[in-house]
């Protein structure tokens, strides 16, 4: 067990094209965020493991004795394994969550608690530590906050249970892990994920652990080889949703119209692959008639999202604001609200995109231009965090 403080960092992402198809086997073009969950983790000899989340003022404290009499199926060594029922109903009970505890920050704590009793069941006991995670990115809002919370805590805890070395060097002052070491995290991340969500297709956890640009399909990771240098508007209409709800309705509408629904999903992963094919010529060669192609596919695909169920009013209005400027959105993620993309294209003149800002901050929308391909999870030195980063996460 290590004995000084660990801190990482993990980005959010943004789903070009793909989302919910990929939950039933389709490609999905994702891209890092350089918006980042953070997470301190201290070691301690106090007998206690506590849990804080500033962000939504979450703090939980417990016994290391009582985590330990839980029961023996999470500290036996094997292979990572999927939360049973019996083992949720558990946590739940050390969570000392309602029956109804759907809501995210009852999930959060009860991921924290499988991925440390499943992660730390190598030790000899259960380990005393103090974990605070903080993020720059909103909850709810399809830029895959509770990934890189999972993501986050998977790279900590291994890395404290010395199942994966720290790749810190002297001198450097961020570092990643070796590919194996990632492979490793990433899937622990989609454990917690699961604890989540329910049932995540993994390409949240994914890009937040490798970052960059990546397609993703069927746990299939494959990082775009040069990542695009697309310029993106990212616009969050603060309607929250539930992943977990919307990727049911999807569901739900492919039991109840297959022939209908079949058909969309195959026209996303279209979607998909001729984005993918669109990035690749722009990377060689990029020309105006790209955007063009660009375009029409995210009109294409917030066409079918809508169709699938995932639409909002909210996202309509983004739409129409942003085609009133004459550009293109779609959502990005879950969808139900939350956040949605439009693409900036190269010829624009920066009075247009302020003035789109503008009509879209008017309707009560957050907007911010964002740069994409952000470096996958990162473990970092204390003093070359930003002083906010190191403030919310309680002082270094
Ligand atoms: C959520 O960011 C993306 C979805 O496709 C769900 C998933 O892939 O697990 C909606």
């Amino acid at each position: 067990m290590l004995s000084e403080a660990l801190l990482v960092s993990a980005p959010g992402k943004v789903i070009l094209h793909g989302e919910h198809a990929v939950v039933h086997g389709k490609v999905a073009l994702a891209v890092a965020l350089n918006l980042r969950t953070f997470l301190r983790l201290q070691p301690h000899s106090n007998g206690k493991v506590g849990l804080n989340l500033p962000n939504t003022g979450i703090k939980r404290v417990w016994d290391v004795a009582r985590l330990q009499l839980l029961g023996t199926s999470f500290l036996e060594p094997g292979d990572i394994t999927t939360p049973t029922p019996e083992q949720v109903e558990k946590l739940k009970e050390m969570a000392d969550l309602p029956e109804d505890s759907a809501n995210h920050k009852g999930l959060a704590v009860l991921a924290f608690l499988y991925l440390y009793l499943s992660i730390c069941r190598k030790q000899r006991a259960l380990p005393s530590l103090d974990i605070t995670v903080w993020s720059e990115l909103p909850t709810g809002a399809g830029l895959g906050s509770s990934a890189a919370y999972s993501v986050c805590l998977a790279a900590a805890l291994l890395t404290a249970c010395e199942e994966i070395p720290n790749p810190l060097r002297d001198g450097e002052s961020t570092s990643r892990w070796a590919t194996e070491d990632l492979e490793l995290i990433n899937k622990w991340a989609f454990q917690g994920e699961r604890m989540i969500h329910g049932n995540p297709s993994g390409v949240d956890n994914a890009v937040s652990t490798w970052g960059g640009a990546l397609r993703y399909q069927g746990g299939k990771i494959s990082p775009l080889k040069r990542p695009p240098a697309l310029k993106i508007l990212l616009t969050n209409t603060g309607v929250p949703h539930s992943t977990k709800a919307l990727v049911a309705v999807v569901r739900s509408r492919l039991l109840k119209f297959p022939e209908i629904v079949a058909p969309l999903l195959t026209s996303i992963d279209a979607i998909s692959l001729e984005c993918e094919r669109v990035l690749g010529e722009m990377a060689a060669a990029p020309a105006p008639e790209h955007y063009l192609v660009l375009e029409e596919l995210i009109d294409m695909n917030q066409h079918h999202l809508s169709a699938l169920g995932v639409g909002h009013a909210s996202l309509d209005q983004l739409c129409r604001v942003t085609m009133a400027h004459g550009l293109h959105s779609k959502l990005t993620g879950a969808g139900g609200g939350g956040c949605g993309i439009t693409l900036l294209r190269p010829d624009l003149e920066l009075p247009d995109v302020e003035a789109t800002k503008q009509a879209l901050t008017s309707c009560g929308f957050d907007c911010w231009e964002t740069s994409i391909s952000a470096p996958g999870v990162s473990v970092h030195l204390a003093t070359s965090l930003d002083t906010p980063v190191q403030q919310a996460l309680g002082g270094l």
